[in-house]
C-alpha cells in the first residue's frame, strides 16, 4: 500500500463536485486516510505550486488556486500515485477522456478540478505540506 496527495480544486468545489469526486474515490477502491477543505492564501498557494514560479502561467495558476475552498486528501491503495493520476486523467481537461474526473469536471488546463502528485517522492512532500502527522487516520 502506498499514499498519494490529492486535490479537489477550486472549480470543482464551487460547482458542487467535490461529493461526486469522493464517491469515485470511493468507489475506485481508495482509502481516505485525511481529508479537509480549505481556502489558500497566495503564500500556500505560491509555496505548493513554486516548481512552477518561472512558467507563464504560474500568475494565473495562483488566482485560481485562492479563488475559493480546495479539498486537499491523503488517498491510499495499492500504486495510490499512478491509480490517482489514471483515474484523473491527463492535465488538460480538453484532452481527457470522457469518464476520469477532468474530463467530467474540468474545463480547461488551467481549472482541471484536481490534482495529484508526480511521483511518490513528491506525494511525501506535498502530504506534509498539508497535513500533519495527527491528521492521519
Ligand atoms: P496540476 O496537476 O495541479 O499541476 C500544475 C498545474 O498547473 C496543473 O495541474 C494545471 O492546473 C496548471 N497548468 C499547467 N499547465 C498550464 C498552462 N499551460 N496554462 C494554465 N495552467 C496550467
Amino acid at each position: 500500500m502506498s499514499m498519494t496527495f490529492a486535490m479537489i480544486k477550486p472549480d470543482a468545489v464551487r460547482a458542487g463536485n467535490a461529493g461526486n469526486i469522493i464517491q469515485r474515490i470511493n468507489d475506485s477502491g481508495f482509502t481516505i486516510r485525511a481529508m479537509k477543505l480549505i481556502h489558500m492564501t497566495r503564500p500556500i498557494a505560491e509555496g505548493f505550486y513554486a516548481v512552477h514560479k518561472d512558467r507563464p502561467f504560474f500568475g494565473e495558476l495562483v488566482e485560481f488556486m485562492t479563488s475559493g475552498p480546495t479539498v486537499v486528501l491523503a488517498l491510499e491503495k495499492e500504486n495510490a500515485q499512478q491509480a490517482w493520476r489514471d483515474l484523473m486523467g491527463p492535465t488538460d481537461s480538453t484532452k481527457a477522456p470522457k469518464g476520469t474526473i477532468r474530463g467530467d469536471f474540468g474545463t480547461s488546463m488551467g481549472e482541471n478540478a484536481s490534482h495529484g502528485s508526480d511521483s511518490d517522492e513528491n506525494a511525501k512532500i506535498e502530504l506534509s505540506y498539508f497535513f500533519n502527522a495527527t491528521e492521519f487516520c
